[in-house]
Protein backbone atom coordinates (compact mmCIF):
# COMPACT_ATOMS: atom_id res chain seq x y z
CA UNK A 1 0.00 0.00 0.00
CA UNK A 2 0.96 3.35 -0.67
CA UNK A 3 1.13 6.56 0.94
CA UNK A 4 -1.93 9.35 0.33
CA UNK A 5 -0.83 11.53 -3.11
CA UNK A 6 -0.19 14.48 -3.11
CA UNK A 7 -3.07 16.92 -3.85
CA UNK A 8 -5.81 14.81 -2.73
CA UNK A 9 -8.29 16.92 -1.27
CA UNK A 10 -11.91 15.94 0.22
CA UNK A 11 -15.19 16.90 -1.76
CA UNK A 12 -18.07 17.61 -0.14
CA UNK A 13 -20.72 14.94 -1.01
CA UNK A 14 -23.63 17.61 -2.37
CA UNK A 15 -21.02 18.29 -5.27
CA UNK A 16 -19.42 14.42 -5.52
CA UNK A 17 -21.82 13.80 -9.26
CA UNK A 18 -19.79 16.77 -11.00
CA UNK A 19 -16.45 14.35 -10.74
CA UNK A 20 -18.98 12.18 -12.77
CA UNK A 21 -20.89 14.87 -14.74
CA UNK A 22 -18.99 14.79 -17.77
CA UNK A 23 -18.69 10.97 -18.56
CA UNK A 24 -15.24 9.87 -17.90
CA UNK A 25 -13.59 6.24 -18.26
CA UNK A 26 -13.47 4.88 -14.62
CA UNK A 27 -11.02 2.70 -13.00
CA UNK A 28 -13.33 0.47 -10.30
CA UNK A 29 -11.28 -0.88 -7.50
CA UNK A 30 -12.72 -3.45 -4.55
CA UNK A 31 -11.31 -5.86 -1.67
CA UNK A 32 -12.52 -8.91 0.09
CA UNK A 33 -11.13 -11.30 1.85
CA UNK A 34 -7.78 -10.21 1.48
CA UNK A 35 -7.94 -9.85 -2.58
CA UNK A 36 -7.71 -6.52 -4.04
CA UNK A 37 -8.51 -5.79 -7.96
CA UNK A 38 -10.02 -2.80 -10.37
CA UNK A 39 -10.71 -3.35 -13.82
CA UNK A 40 -11.62 -0.36 -16.13
CA UNK A 41 -15.15 0.65 -16.88
CA UNK A 42 -16.71 3.08 -19.30
CA UNK A 43 -20.41 2.61 -18.20
CA UNK A 44 -20.47 4.48 -14.89
CA UNK A 45 -22.96 7.57 -14.21
CA UNK A 46 -24.11 9.82 -11.38
CA UNK A 47 -27.85 8.56 -10.54
CA UNK A 48 -29.09 10.95 -8.04
CA UNK A 49 -28.15 13.93 -6.11
CA UNK A 50 -28.89 13.63 -2.31
CA UNK A 51 -27.39 10.90 -0.90
CA UNK A 52 -25.53 10.70 -4.30
CA UNK A 53 -25.95 7.38 -5.81
CA UNK A 54 -23.98 6.14 -8.98
CA UNK A 55 -24.29 2.98 -11.10
CA UNK A 56 -22.07 1.18 -12.93
CA UNK A 57 -22.27 -2.04 -14.90
CA UNK A 58 -20.00 -5.07 -14.02
CA UNK A 59 -19.84 -8.29 -16.40
CA UNK A 60 -20.86 -11.56 -14.68
CA UNK A 61 -17.08 -12.82 -16.17
CA UNK A 62 -15.47 -9.76 -14.36
CA UNK A 63 -13.25 -10.64 -10.82
CA UNK A 64 -14.20 -7.31 -9.90
CA UNK A 65 -17.59 -8.20 -9.48
CA UNK A 66 -17.06 -10.60 -6.82
CA UNK A 67 -15.51 -8.57 -4.82
CA UNK A 68 -17.86 -5.93 -4.91
CA UNK A 69 -20.69 -7.94 -4.23
CA UNK A 70 -19.09 -9.55 -1.75
CA UNK A 71 -17.69 -7.07 0.44
CA UNK A 72 -20.38 -4.41 -0.28
CA UNK A 73 -18.27 -1.97 -1.00
CA UNK A 74 -16.65 -0.35 -4.58
CA UNK A 75 -14.55 2.98 -5.31
CA UNK A 76 -14.78 4.48 -8.95
CA UNK A 77 -11.77 6.46 -9.80
CA UNK A 78 -11.18 9.02 -13.16
CA UNK A 79 -7.49 7.79 -14.81
CA UNK A 80 -5.54 10.28 -16.42
CA UNK A 81 -3.90 10.80 -19.77
CA UNK A 82 -0.73 9.22 -18.56
CA UNK A 83 -2.58 6.41 -17.49
CA UNK A 84 -4.16 5.10 -20.51
CA UNK A 85 -2.31 2.31 -21.37
CA UNK A 86 -2.78 1.27 -17.61
CA UNK A 87 -6.36 1.50 -18.28
CA UNK A 88 -6.77 -0.23 -21.49
CA UNK A 89 -4.37 -2.91 -20.08
CA UNK A 90 -6.38 -3.71 -16.34
CA UNK A 91 -9.33 -3.52 -18.80
CA UNK A 92 -8.15 -6.53 -21.21
CA UNK A 93 -6.52 -8.53 -18.55
CA UNK A 94 -8.47 -10.38 -15.90
CA UNK A 95 -7.69 -11.55 -12.21
CA UNK A 96 -9.23 -14.55 -12.79
CA UNK A 97 -6.68 -15.11 -15.12
CA UNK A 98 -3.81 -13.00 -14.29
CA UNK A 99 -4.28 -12.97 -10.27
CA UNK A 100 -0.85 -10.71 -10.36
CA UNK A 101 -2.92 -7.95 -12.86
CA UNK A 102 -2.27 -5.28 -10.88
CA UNK A 103 1.65 -5.75 -9.85
CA UNK A 104 2.31 -6.50 -13.69
CA UNK A 105 0.67 -2.91 -15.01
CA UNK A 106 2.00 -1.08 -12.35
CA UNK A 107 -1.35 0.05 -10.60
CA UNK A 108 -0.16 1.33 -7.30
CA UNK A 109 -3.15 1.30 -4.21
CA UNK A 110 -3.75 3.10 -1.27
CA UNK A 111 -6.28 3.45 0.93
CA UNK A 112 -7.82 6.45 2.84
CA UNK A 113 -7.47 5.86 6.74
CA UNK A 114 -11.33 6.41 7.21
CA UNK A 115 -12.56 3.86 4.56
CA UNK A 116 -9.38 1.16 4.70
CA UNK A 117 -12.26 -1.08 2.70
CA UNK A 118 -12.21 0.78 -0.18
CA UNK A 119 -8.57 0.34 -2.32
CA UNK A 120 -7.60 3.50 -4.28
CA UNK A 121 -5.85 3.92 -7.56
CA UNK A 122 -2.73 6.21 -7.15
CA UNK A 123 -2.58 8.92 -10.35
CA UNK A 124 -6.27 9.73 -10.87
CA UNK A 125 -7.91 12.43 -10.97
CA UNK A 126 -10.64 11.90 -8.29
CA UNK A 127 -12.29 8.92 -6.40
CA UNK A 128 -15.20 8.20 -5.14
CA UNK A 129 -16.14 5.30 -2.79
CA UNK A 130 -19.20 3.31 -2.78
CA UNK A 131 -21.16 1.49 -0.66
CA UNK A 132 -23.44 -1.32 -2.70
CA UNK A 133 -27.16 -0.81 -2.13
CA UNK A 134 -28.22 -4.34 -2.85
CA UNK A 135 -30.70 -4.70 -5.68
CA UNK A 136 -30.31 -8.68 -6.85
CA UNK A 137 -32.48 -7.99 -9.90
CA UNK A 138 -31.05 -5.44 -11.50
CA UNK A 139 -27.40 -7.24 -10.67
CA UNK A 140 -28.32 -10.63 -12.06
CA UNK A 141 -30.76 -9.52 -14.99
CA UNK A 142 -28.52 -6.02 -16.29
CA UNK A 143 -25.08 -6.51 -14.58
CA UNK A 144 -26.16 -3.46 -13.51
CA UNK A 145 -25.07 -2.12 -9.71
CA UNK A 146 -26.24 0.96 -7.91
CA UNK A 147 -24.09 2.48 -4.74
CA UNK A 148 -24.18 5.27 -2.40
CA UNK A 149 -21.41 7.54 -2.46
CA UNK A 150 -20.00 7.92 0.81
CA UNK A 151 -16.58 9.48 0.55
CA UNK A 152 -15.13 11.74 -2.47
CA UNK A 153 -11.68 13.27 -3.29
CA UNK A 154 -10.14 14.89 -6.29
CA UNK A 155 -6.41 16.28 -7.24
CA UNK A 156 -7.08 19.74 -6.22
CA UNK A 157 -4.88 21.08 -8.91
CA UNK A 158 -8.04 19.77 -11.16
CA UNK A 159 -10.87 20.18 -9.26
CA UNK A 160 -11.44 22.77 -7.31
CA UNK A 161 -14.34 24.62 -5.33
CA UNK A 162 -16.31 21.87 -6.89
CA UNK A 163 -15.79 23.00 -10.21
CA UNK A 164 -13.21 21.12 -12.72
CA UNK A 165 -10.60 23.34 -13.57
CA UNK A 166 -9.36 21.47 -17.12
CA UNK A 167 -8.47 24.69 -18.65
CA UNK A 168 -6.18 25.94 -16.40
CA UNK A 169 -4.95 22.95 -15.26
CA UNK A 170 -1.47 20.46 -15.80
CA UNK A 171 -2.79 18.52 -19.31
CA UNK A 172 -1.33 15.21 -17.74
CA UNK A 173 -4.77 15.71 -15.44
CA UNK A 174 -7.35 15.14 -18.11
CA UNK A 175 -9.82 12.39 -18.03
CA UNK A 176 -10.29 10.01 -20.52
CA UNK A 177 -13.03 8.97 -22.41
CA UNK A 178 -13.48 5.91 -23.94
CA UNK A 179 -14.42 5.19 -28.23
CA UNK A 180 -13.70 1.83 -28.86
CA UNK A 181 -10.28 -0.85 -29.41
CA UNK A 182 -7.96 1.45 -27.40
CA UNK A 183 -9.24 4.36 -28.52
CA UNK A 184 -9.73 7.58 -26.19
CA UNK A 185 -10.51 10.74 -26.07
CA UNK A 186 -8.76 13.23 -23.33
CA UNK A 187 -11.42 15.50 -21.64
CA UNK A 188 -11.11 18.85 -23.90
CA UNK A 189 -11.89 22.66 -23.74
CA UNK A 190 -15.26 24.15 -21.58
CA UNK A 191 -17.51 25.94 -23.40
CA UNK A 192 -19.58 27.90 -21.00
CA UNK A 193 -23.29 29.32 -21.83
C1 LIG B 1 -11.86 1.29 -21.45
C2 LIG B 1 -12.61 0.06 -20.98
C3 LIG B 1 -13.90 0.18 -20.47
C4 LIG B 1 -14.59 -0.96 -20.00
N1 LIG B 1 -15.85 -0.80 -19.50
C5 LIG B 1 -16.47 -1.85 -18.89
C6 LIG B 1 -17.71 -1.67 -18.23
O1 LIG B 1 -18.28 -0.58 -18.18
N2 LIG B 1 -18.27 -2.76 -17.63
C7 LIG B 1 -17.67 -3.99 -17.65
O2 LIG B 1 -18.21 -4.96 -17.08
N3 LIG B 1 -16.48 -4.18 -18.28
C8 LIG B 1 -15.86 -3.14 -18.86
N4 LIG B 1 -14.64 -3.31 -19.45
C9 LIG B 1 -14.00 -4.63 -19.42
C10 LIG B 1 -13.40 -4.98 -18.05
O3 LIG B 1 -12.58 -3.91 -17.58
C11 LIG B 1 -12.58 -6.28 -18.21
O4 LIG B 1 -13.48 -7.35 -18.38
C12 LIG B 1 -11.59 -6.57 -17.10
O5 LIG B 1 -10.65 -7.49 -17.61
C13 LIG B 1 -12.20 -7.15 -15.83
O6 LIG B 1 -11.15 -7.36 -14.91
P1 LIG B 1 -11.30 -8.33 -13.65
O7 LIG B 1 -11.87 -9.64 -14.13
O8 LIG B 1 -9.89 -8.48 -13.13
O9 LIG B 1 -12.21 -7.66 -12.68
C14 LIG B 1 -13.96 -2.22 -20.01
C15 LIG B 1 -12.66 -2.34 -20.56
C16 LIG B 1 -12.00 -1.21 -21.04
C17 LIG B 1 -10.62 -1.37 -21.62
Amino acid sequence: MHALPPHFTAVPLDKSYRLLNHGPTVIVSAQHAGERNAMSAAWACALDFAPPKVTVVLDKATRTRALVEGSGFFALQLPTVPMAALTKAIGTASAATMPDKLERHGVQLFTDPAWPAAPLVSGCAAWLVCQLIPEPHNQQAYDLFIGEVVAAWADDRVFRDGHWQFDTAPAELRTLHYVAGGQFYAIGESVVV
